[in-house]
């Protein structure tokens, strides 16, 4: 009985506490009326030195795994270009505070005050309406999958037409904070969410592109993980030639680094494999590049330059001009070269064959998401998610009243 009360004032308090903030706070209506996007920003999805390879020249690659789920789809599955917006009401939202700023949008915390729950929505900033509609039909693709930012609603500013996508929303600690805090089962039990999460977008035919810390929101408390921004996002096509203008610097992978264009999901991996190395050894980022072409230098530096050339070779890809020439005569480090007293608790035998499966120049022996599941490093986080699970503090509440 005095747990119900407890339950009721809880409640009461919530609703009074969402009723004071709509005083305050502005609707998402009001807030775009003075609202001026800042201009993008200029950004490492841009190269600044870029290896210019003749790419036509190089040899058909595919990927290893759901090779043709899109083949097999019906027409209108993968056609962002051509399907109809359903625009919901903007009315609904409104804005509490800022979250953060991407190079195509603002993203801010928000409050659906027809059912008070807390969203996140991300206004965009001027983009071609291509992309808008190919990361409003991934999202809608990818809807319910696990781990997986879901995309509650779309809504559009009837004045000035700037679209909003409105997101659940995720408490999340800033990566420059929390993963220097992390233990290692932590490490192992976010990079098992993430891959995941790619795993199921993989599996549903669609290449993140962008996988990097600031796109993987983790509320640590509630050891919740949601990997965002599916902005690059592409439905993958085998022997399809892609924009090698696409990930983050630090993140991504030789492939684009040498413009081959005929990649696919393995360069997830390897960012990914970049945030694992970040995570294990605290270097964040772990290849840190001052533009594409130092950024290809850096990875050269740890895996070697005759390795870099076995890669060319295989695929034969030609380098342009504007190469470091210092990629030669680099040797291929080992991983426990980069082991500190700082960081030496996290580093160990299996985490150092996992690194070597997904930090590989040839994206087709990468390990795959589900090929990286299997690996032992993981076993104990899933001995873990194979317990019975703690109930939720509402349900236990009820159960002791
Ligand atoms: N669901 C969410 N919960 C909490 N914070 C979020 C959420 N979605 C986005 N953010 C914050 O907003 C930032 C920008 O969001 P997002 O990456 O989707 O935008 P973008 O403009 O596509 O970015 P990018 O520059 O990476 O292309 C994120 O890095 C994060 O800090
Ligand atoms: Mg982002």
């Amino acid at each position: 009985m005095a747990c119900r009360n407890l339950l009721q004032t809880r409640r009461r308090l919530f609703v009074f506490l969402t009723q004071q903030r709509d005083l305050s706070s502005p609707s998402l209506s009001n807030f775009l009326q003075s609202y001026r996007p800042p201009p993008a920003s200029s950004s490492q999805h841009a190269p600044s030195s870029f290896i210019t390879p003749n790419s036509s020249s190089c040899k058909a690659s595919t990927a290893r795994v759901y090779t043709e789920v899109n083949l097999g789809r019906p027409q209108d599955y993968c056609d962002y270009e051509n399907f109809e917006l359903q625009w919901g009401n903007q009315d609904h939202y409104e804005v509490l505070r800022r979250l953060g700023r991407g190079r195509y949008s603002e993203v801010f915390e928000g409050m659906n005050i027809v059912n008070h729950q807390s969203c996140t929505i991300k206004i965009l900033k001027p983009i071609k309406k291509r992309k808008l509609k190919r990361e409003i039909k991934v999202l809608q693709t990818l809807f319910g999958g696990t781990n997986i930012t879901q995309l509650l609603d779309i809504v559009r500013d009837p004045v000035s037409r700037t679209p909003s996508f409105i997101f659940e929303y995720v408490n999340n600690t800033d990566s420059k904070v929390l993963y220097p805090r992390l233990t290692d089962f932590e490490i192992r039990y976010y990079i098992f969410q993430l891959l995941k999460a790619l795993d199921f977008s993989h599996s549903q035919g669609i290449m993140h592109r962008d996988v990097k810390p600031s796109n993987v929101m983790i509320d640590h408390e509630q050891r919740k993980l949601r990997l965002i921004d599916w902005g690059l996002a592409e439905f993958y096509y085998p022997n399809k030639e892609y924009n090698v203008r696409v990930a983050s610097r630090y993140f991504k992978g030789p492939e684009l680094l040498v413009g081959l264009q005929q990649y696919d999901y393995s360069l997830d991996m390897w960012s990914l494999g970049c945030m694992l190395a970040g995570m294990i050894f605290r270097m964040e980022p772990f290849f840190h590049g001052s533009d594409n072409t130092d950024q290809l230098l850096r990875i050269v530096q740890v895996l070697g330059s005759s390795e870099l050339h076995d890669y060319l070779n295989k695929y034969q890809i030609e380098l342009g001009e504007d190469v470091n020439p210092s990629i030669e005569g680099q040797r291929k480090k080992t991983w426990s070269e980069f082991q500190t007293p700082t960081n030496e608790h996290l580093f160990n035998p299996l985490v150092e064959d996992l690194l070597d499966g997904v930090l590989r120049y040839d994206h087709q022996e990468r390990l795959t998401a589900s090929e990286a599941m299997m690996h032992p490093y993981f076993h104990p986080v899933k001995k873990q998610e194979n317990l019975p699970r703690p109930l939720p503090l509402e349900v236990g509440l009820q159960l002791s009243a």
